[in-house]
């Protein structure tokens, strides 16, 4: 489906930010591996996280879909059955490797995993490595990449550093820690989202952080509890972006996850200069805390400036740097992004979906090997963009039409589906 959204006259309004994703396929998952059972509120209704609920089915859990909540009844941590076909885990990388982690547990069962053509890009060596180091086997598609295998074993604790921030390696290793032999660590070079050992503490595990170090210990069963999926800071932060810049706006966002793991986009925005208002979550090391907070957040159209994203801001605003990309084009100045090599390794090589993208628009962008560098030039003409199944690349494309002078065509908008069903109903919406 093609969408043409043309210039904004007026973006206005309050909206609900829709459920978090990343926080949806842990609920789900954490609630199979559970021994009672998981009731969550405000699950993620898409495509990736409609892929979890059916994983999980197919290991043997149980899923009852009601119109307020979900309840999850696991299985127990060693407790997944060999579902007898691939588990397709569509276009979900976050579900692809997470659940190795769970099932690396499942000693003597094997389990083959693969998905979309995006997915078969995805490398999975980053999980493989230390799931070995624990004692499970792994057989990918040339040493990296699925369809894979995980064959179950007794796993033993490790202790593990990760060459590169990643929360979705850090959650597998720590699922996988939960039946291992002793305590399991794992080492980040910058903090990533810490969604799983907020959830682990919730259902009752033993985890802890000390600095880049977070430790979790073996544990016979995982409680079954209540878990809320805030609203997705990833999501919402199309129309914290649009609001920025498409003149006269002003937009209220409501309960919208505001942990401090989720919210690097807008630290970056207020930087740039944009007037963004919200009680956000302060940055803090060194607790686990169980809850995820929840803020309203307010944003009006502001001048911009240029900023330069790298380090440890990179992982705590992993998938808003496109939109990074999309500020840097009606600020002043330059805006640069760089030791995010990660990205070209996500739905698809953002790297280039954001330059390529924006430059058919009217932009002037230079990728890097590792980011880009965006040359403010106050505007964009717009044009075609195709989002070549990203859903963020689509949502990206429509944004930046509404701020465009000649507006913009989406082609393939409907990839928008895999994390916010929603969005062009939103946007219809807030135009008024
Ligand atoms: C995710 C972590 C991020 C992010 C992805 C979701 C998660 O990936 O890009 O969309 O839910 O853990 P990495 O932390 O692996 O970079």
């Amino acid at each position: 489906m093609d969408l043409h959204v043309a210039p904004a006259t007026r973006l206005r309004g309050t909206l609900q930010a829709p459920p978090d994703k990343s926080v949806s396929h842990r609920a789900a998952l954490l609630g199979a591996m559970a021994s009672e059972p998981v009731r969550i509120t405000g699950y993620l209704e898409a495509q990736d996280t409609a892929s979890t609920l059916a994983a999980v089915e197919a290991l043997g859990a149980g899923v009852d879909r009601g119109a307020e909540e979900i309840v999850v009844r696991g299985v127990g941590l060693r407790g997944a059955r060999e579902p007898g076909a691939t588990i397709d885990v569509g276009n979900a990388g976050t579900l692809m490797r997470l659940l190795p982690g769970w099932l690396a547990a499942q000693e003597g069962k094997a389990f083959r995993i693969d998905g979309d053509s995006s997915i078969r890009r995805r490398p999975v060596d980053r999980i493989a490595e230390p799931l070995r180091a624990m004692g499970a086997e792994i057989d990918a598609t040339d040493g990296r990449f699925p369809p894979f295998e995980v064959r179950g074993a007794q796993l033993r604790g490790i202790s593990y550093e990760m060459p590169v921030a990643s929360a979705q390696v850090k959650s597998c290793v720590l699922f996988a820690g939960l039946s291992a032999e002793d305590a399991t660590t794992v080492t980040e070079p910058h903090p990533s989202r810490d969604h799983t050992e907020r959830m682990l503490a919730r259902l009752g595990a033993s985890v802890h952080r000390h600095g880049r170090h977070v430790t979790v210990r073996q544990v016979d069963a995982l409680a079954g509890g209540d878990l809320h999926v805030p609203g997705d800071p990833s999501s919402a932060a199309f129309w914290l972006a649009a609001a920025a810049i498409v003149p006269g706006a002003e937009l209220r966002i409501t309960g919208m996850g505001a942990n401090w793991t989720r919210i690097g986009f807008v630290r970056v925005l207020q930087r740039m200069g944009a007037d963004v208002r919200g009680d956000l979550e302060a940055v803090e090391d060194d607790v686990v805390r169980p809850e995820e907070p929840v803020a309203d957040v307010e944003v009006r159209a502001a001048p911009l400036r240029g900023t330069v994203v790298e380090g440890e801001e990179v992982p705590l605003a992993i998938d808003e740097l496109p939109l990074v990309g999309l500020l840097g084009c009606f600020a002043e100045g330059e805006t640069v992004v760089r030791g995010a090599a990660e990205l070209r390794v996500k739905e698809s090589d953002r790297i280039a979906a954001v330059v390529d993208g924006l430059n058919a628009l009217g932009g002037d962008l230079e990728a890097l090997p590792d980011g880009f560098v965006v040359r403010g030039t106050g505007g964009l003409r717009g044009g075609v963009i195709d989002a070549a199944h990203d859903h963020r690349t689509a949502m990206l494309g429509a944004i930046a039409g509404l701020a465009s002078r000649e507006g913009v065509r989406v082609l393939g908008m409907e990839a928008a589906d895999v994390s916010y069903p929603g969005f062009t109903a939103d946007l219809e919406r807030l135009q008024g």
